[in-house]
């Protein structure tokens, strides 16, 4: 049997993409269904990033998502760059007139993001199988998948967003010869841990040493998040934890600096890529976030895309379905795009200065050190290096007016210093 219903907007994945588009639907007035291949408890362990841009923060403060994130999130003003075994800090409000970032894990968006949608009586599925848009050509998309208790569900939408991340359906179903692919793969991985113990450091550390790149991350006080370049294809039997720990001191440590060593919670490989799809839009099917665009993490600019996407799409939505209005998801696309494109260069220029290619010769190692030198000693360089870090383009939210009134609003949040993002909404 086939259970056949309506909704206005279809949303396929419940990471950060797919879980905030239908948060901020929610908020003017648009319903939306949630459907997740995977559990509710999967979605919220899986370790991925951790740094938020300014614009990230502003606009989950502006949507009443900032409490937790205000509360324990740990703000930074810069980074520190490392080569020729010497630590370089870049002063990021100096340098963009105030700007900041924001450490705050994603398995932590995510659960607040669960949680607010729960609480406000949402429709959403984790578990379901056999997802397939279908319809596409109708201007009535119809989104079909298979329930955790086994029934068969037809839903036909007036949108569908394929929220589906880089393995997902969406990208596939729209017309062969639609999409155009661009992309790039790198001949190395990061090895990520997290483990037990507080932070070595007070900024994040990213560095270049010639075994290869390493960053010093963090998620809490107590927790650290760490990264080792690593063979394209390694494998991670071969990095017992004494391996890592003796690697991460090799590649982090300038003399007198000392890496505090705890115990290791979660150890896994992940492949670097840069791809970028377009369009982002096949008639009322949307693709957003890692479905159509996936970066290397040197940037740490994934999730804020996959935000910035949403947040366009949540806009250009409302006029279509509200308002009857189609110019914001005629232009979805090439506006998402823009900014995607500003980011996958800035990630590329981020990896190549700061990983060892090991298939260059001497003068691709000797560019990137000329680069990474260039930008601790020219303040137009570290400015531009500051400036895309924390965001290089305003995310725009409307203003509070046009949102629907709901039980608790915007700005109610306490906690940690609040900086400017130094750009306008
Ligand atoms: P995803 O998080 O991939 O969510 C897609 C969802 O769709 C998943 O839950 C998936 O299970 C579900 N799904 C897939 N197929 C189906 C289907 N057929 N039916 C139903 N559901 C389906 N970004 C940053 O901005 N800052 C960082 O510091 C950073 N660090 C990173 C570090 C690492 C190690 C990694 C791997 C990534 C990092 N990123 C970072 C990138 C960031 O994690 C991603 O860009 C982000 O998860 C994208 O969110 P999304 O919602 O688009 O996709
Ligand atoms: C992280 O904390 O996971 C992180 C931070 C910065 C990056 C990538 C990952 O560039």
């Amino acid at each position: 049997m086939t259970v056949s219903s309506r909704a206005q907007v279809g949303i396929i994945g419940a990471g950060p993409a797919g879980l905030l588009l239908s948060h901020l639907l929610a908020l003017r007035g648009v319903h939306s269904v949630v459907v997740e291949n995977r559990s509710r408890a999967y979605c919220e362990a899986r370790q991925r990033a951790g740094l938020l841009e300014a614009g990230t923060v502003e606009l989950l403060r502006a949507v009443g998502l900032g409490a937790r994130m205000d509360a324990e999130g740990l703000e930074h003003g810069g980074i520190y760059l490392q080569f020729d075994g010497e630590r370089h800090h870049l002063d990021f409000r100096d340098l963009t007139g105030g700007r900041w970032v924001t450490i705050y894990a994603q398995t932590e968006i995510v659960k607040d993001l669960i949680e607010a949608r729960l609480a406000a009586g949402a429709q959403m599925e984790f578990e379901v199988s056999g997802t397939e848009v279908t319809e596409l050509d109708s201007g009535q998309p119809v989104l079909g998948f298979t329930d955790s208790a086994g029934t068969r569900h037809e839903i036909t939408c007036d949108a569908i967003a394929g929220c589906d991340g880089f393995h997902g359906i969406c990208r596939d179903s729209m017309p062969p010869g639609l999409v155009t692919v661009a992309e790039r793969g790198y001949p190395y991985a990061w090895l990520g841990i997290l483990a037990t113990v507080p932070p070595s450091t007070d900024e994040l550390i990213y560095a270049r040493h010639e075994n290869g790149f390493a960053l010093h991350s963090m998620r809490t006080p107590q927790v650290s998040r760490l990264y080792l370049q690593v063979p394209a294809d390694e494998e991670i039997a071969r990095w017992p934890d004494d391996r890592i720990w003796a690697e991460l001191r090799r590649r982090l440590g300038p003399p007198g600096w000392e890496l505090k060593e705890g115990p290791i919670t979660e150890k896994a490989i992940t492949p670097m890529r840069s791809f970028v799809a377009s369009p982002m839009r096949y008639r009322r099917l949307f693709l957003a976030g890692d479905a159509a665009h996936i970066v290397p993490p040197t940037g740490a600019k994934g999730l804020n895309l996959a935000i910035a996407d949403v947040t366009a799409l949540a806009a250009a939505l409302t006029s279509l379905l509200r308002d009857g209005q189609a110019e914001r998801a005629d232009a979805y696309s090439d506006r998402c795009l823009t900014r995607v494109w500003r980011a996958t260069h800035f990630s590329w220029w981020m990896t190549s200065m700061l990983h060892v290619d090991p298939s260059a010769d001497r003068f691709g190692a000797e560019l990137a050190l000329a680069q990474l030198r260039y930008v601790i000693s020219s303040r137009a360089a570290a400015t531009t290096l500051a400036e895309n870090y924390t965001g290089y383009f305003p995310l725009t939210w409307l203003p509070q007016a046009e949102v629907m009134p709901r039980a608790q609003g915007p700005g109610e949040q306490g906690g940690q210093r609040r900086g400017h993002s130094g750009l306008g909404q």
